[in-house]
């Protein structure tokens, strides 16, 4: 059987929020294929040992990581301009960075609390987006995989602010589409569903301890209550595919669009 050329080898990805979670894996996947990466995170020490992992993983792969707020204009600017110098161009600029949910009804916050979710996603995506643009070339192979999430799609408990960065993050992305068209750069959206990473684990065995079941158990129920169709969470890997895909030469003529990973969640089949 004949391999799928994704025509990934030696270009370059950006990817924000990569010290975890989904956007380490999506940075993994990257550099799996032969990208040159660039992991963007807050905290160093987190941020140097996963792209230290990434390249033990892949001995041939160009892996770095720069330390940026994507709350800070200044912060990513001065990432774009350190990435201009270190690498010229920038093919596929993933925007994966933003708070986790925290328990509470949101209706109740603060404005800060508001504006806090806001700035690290929606907002954050924005700068990341305009600092790196320019470095995008025009020859079709310039790719920006947005990760929003299925709370902008349905009502999730918990998730006001989240699902109005992702709801709000679906549009910028056919906004953005429109925008850059002319510059045969593509502009897609990834909406993840249940993922299991680090923080939904302790979440999951947590919430499970307080209700009497085990982890697993915990998530089943979920799984039913929430309309999973194919009854589990995912693993970030999977996201990671969706987005390998959205960066490659074969979702050359996919753009606008929104590919969601979330196991048939959003059918809601309930
Ligand atoms: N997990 C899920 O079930 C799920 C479902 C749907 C959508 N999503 C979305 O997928 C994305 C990743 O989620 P995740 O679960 O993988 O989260 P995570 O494990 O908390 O990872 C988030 C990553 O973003 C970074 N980050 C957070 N704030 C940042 C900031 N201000 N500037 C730069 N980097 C920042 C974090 O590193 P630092 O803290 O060191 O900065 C970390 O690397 C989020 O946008 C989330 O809303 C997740």
């Amino acid at each position: 059987m004949a391999a799928v050329e994704l025509g990934l080898v030696g270009r370059t990805a950006v990817v924000a929020g990569a010290s975890q979670g989904i956007g380490r894996a999506i940075a993994s996947a990257l550099a799996a294929e032969g990208m040159r990466v660039v992991m963007l995170a807050r905290n160093e020490e987190r941020l140097r040992a996963a792209a230290a992992a990434i390249a033990a993983a892949n001995p041939d792969a160009d892996v770095r990581a720069i330390p940026t707020d994507v709350t800070s204009a200044a912060a990513v600017t001065g990432a774009a301009a350190e990435v201009r110098t270190s690498h010229g161009q920038v093919h596929v600029l993933v925007c994966n960075a933003g708070n986790r949910m925290r328990p509470g009804r949101q209706i109740t916050w603060s404005d800060e609390e508001w504006l806090g979710d806001l700035d690290a996603k929606l907002l954050g995506m924005l700068r990341v987006i305009r600092a790196f643009e320019g470095l995008l070339p025009d020859d079709g192979s310039g790719r920006i995989v947005n990760i929003s999430g299925v709370a902008g799609s349905v009502i999730w408990d918990t998730a006001l602010t989240h699902g109005m960065n992702n709801s709000a993050m679906n549009h910028a992305t056919r906004y953005l589409a429109t925008d850059l068209a002319p510059r045969r750069i593509t502009v897609n959206a990834v909406i993840p569903g249940l993922i299991a990473t680090e923080w939904r684990h302790d979440w999951a065995r947590d919430s499970g301890e307080r209700t009497g079941l085990t982890e697993a158990a915990f998530v089943d129920q979920v799984c039913r209550t929430k309309g999973i169709l194919l009854g589990r969470w995912a693993e970030s890997s999977e996201v990671a595919d969706a987005v390998t895909f959205l960066a490659s030469d074969r979702a050359a003529y996919i753009t606008g669009t929104t590919l969601t990973v979330d196991g048939g969640l959003s059918v809601n089949a309930r």
